[in-house]
């Protein structure tokens, strides 16, 4: 930006190291404050890349989320793909522009309404419910893999109608397409995770898709595979890809809401009082923990035609990021938006800000966290911290890699 200050022109939105303890909130604010829509010279991971415009206010989130025809999804909705195959990620109706995105996901809105969700209550509630007795006798646990991973596998499981002997390999698989940058997670580096992980994944699923060609059911899997646009079925890539993105999607960020949910009502006992007296409140809590902590820190959107937002010269071609962590705490849309008040039941952007790719499972993600934050209140009422918890480091996927807990006091 040319009326940025120097230092801002510097600044590096993408940088690792602003990320390794989750969203660098601090510098967020402060491009708020002085450059909402600012530019990044070359991606540090990838100095060849061009660079990129970071969006950093509700507003401005807004526009870009609803200009499908400007800011298209279509290039790729990673900002660094860190070698993620791009193939892989525009196979996703998420990563497709209508009308072809839309003719997809219409086959799975019906399902995803609040009415059908509704009637897997019990069910949820019943997978809960089976994770928490197996924690019968124990002092401590990993949140995140031990209560948030195996509830949210299996559930998204059932809708994708796979054996639950086969949710633990799957999420492990996903947890390291969607962490990729994350050393931890992704010990061998993306190119291995690509040349030697993915190939098996695909022929997993194939296996899968045969099955359902030759025995329909009634699953998402099914839907995808006999999925019907203007006479032509998906290819086998794009039933691959659109598995994975509802994977992932129903994986990652549900579990990704729900620990960063206990883990801030941990640290702020007179918010967690407020609901162990009254668990109607539970609603509120998650959509407060949604707007502070959404679990994907961002998507892309590439450019199709110059334009220009918040006064700044958007050229073709150019890339932009929709940063939610930042748009979530947007003084011009709360008071003192740092504080986590369980009450305060906001509007947010972390399903995204309107527009086509609005999250398609929102229902879904409201009833889980609902149940999950309820059971485990209610098991509960005393756990705290056992120690320090760790982020997935990712500009992308932002979520805790573990938070170990005592479970009662
Ligand atoms: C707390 C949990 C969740 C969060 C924070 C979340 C967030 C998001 C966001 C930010 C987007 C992109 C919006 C945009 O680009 O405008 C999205 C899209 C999507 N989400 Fe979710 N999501 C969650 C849970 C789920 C669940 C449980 C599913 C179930 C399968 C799901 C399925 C999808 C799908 C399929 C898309 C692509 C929609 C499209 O391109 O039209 N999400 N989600």
């Amino acid at each position: 930006m040319s009326n940025a200050q120097p230092e801002l022109d510097a600044l590096q939105v993408a940088d690792d190291e602003l990320w390794t303890e989750g969203p660098p909130h601090e510098t967020f604010s402060r491009l708020r404050r002085e450059c909402p829509v600012h530019w990044s010279r070359g991606i540090a991971q990838s100095p060849h890349d061009a660079g990129f415009w970071s969006v950093t206010k509700a507003d401005d989130v807004h526009a870009v989320s609803r200009d499908w025809q400007t800011y298209s999804s279509a290039s790729n909705i990673l900002l660094i793909d860190h070698g993620v195959p791009v193939e892989l990620v525009q196979g996703m109706f998420i990563g497709m522009d209508p009308p072809k995105h839309d003719r997809i996901k219409a086959l799975f809105q019906k399902a995803f309404t609040p009415k059908s969700i509704g009637q897997h209550e019990d069910a949820i509630r019943a997978i809960t419910a089976g994770v928490m007795d197996d924690l019968e006798g124990r002092e401590t646990c990993d949140l995140v893999t031990e209560v948030a991973q195996p509830v949210v596998a299996r559930v998204i499981g059932s809708f994708m109608g796979l054996d639950p002997e086969d949710d633990k390999p799957w999420a492990e698989s996903i947890n390291q397409l969607l962490g990729f940058g994350d050393p931890d997670l992704n010990p061998k580096g993306i190119e291995q995770l690509v040349s030697e992980d993915l190939p098996p994944m695909y022929e997993k699923c194939m296996r899968l898709v045969e099955d359902r060609r030759a025995h329909p059911t009634d699953d998402m899997l099914s839907t995808l595979v006999f999925a019907e646009i203007d006479g032509d079925v998906l290819t086998d890539l794009e039933i691959f890809s659109g598995f994975v993105l509802l994977m992932a999607a129903g994986n990652d960020s549900t579990k990704a809401t729900y620990t960063s949910t206990m883990r801030a009502l941990m640290e702020h006992d007179d918010q967690r009082q407020l609901l162990l007296d009254d668990l109607s409140l539970v609603p509120s809590a998650v959509e407060e923990a949604l707007r502070m902590f959404p679990a994907f820190a961002h998507f892309r959107r590439t450019a199709t035609q110059d334009a220009t937002l918040g006064g700044c010269p958007i050229r073709k071609g150019d890339k932009i990021a929709l940063w939610y962590p930042s748009s979530n705490r947007d003084e011009d849309r709360y008071e003192d938006p740092e504080r986590f008040d369980v009450t305060r039941n906001p509007e947010h952007q972390a399903f995204g800000a309107g527009g086509r790719h609005f999250c398609l499972g929102t229902a879904l993600a409201r009833l889980e966290l609902k149940i999950l934050v309820e059971e485990t209140l209610k098991r509960y009422p005393t756990m705290s911290l056992a120690g320090e918890p760790t982020w997935v480091i990712s500009q992308f996927s932002s979520q805790l890699k573990s938070l170990p807990v005592k479970l009662a006091a």
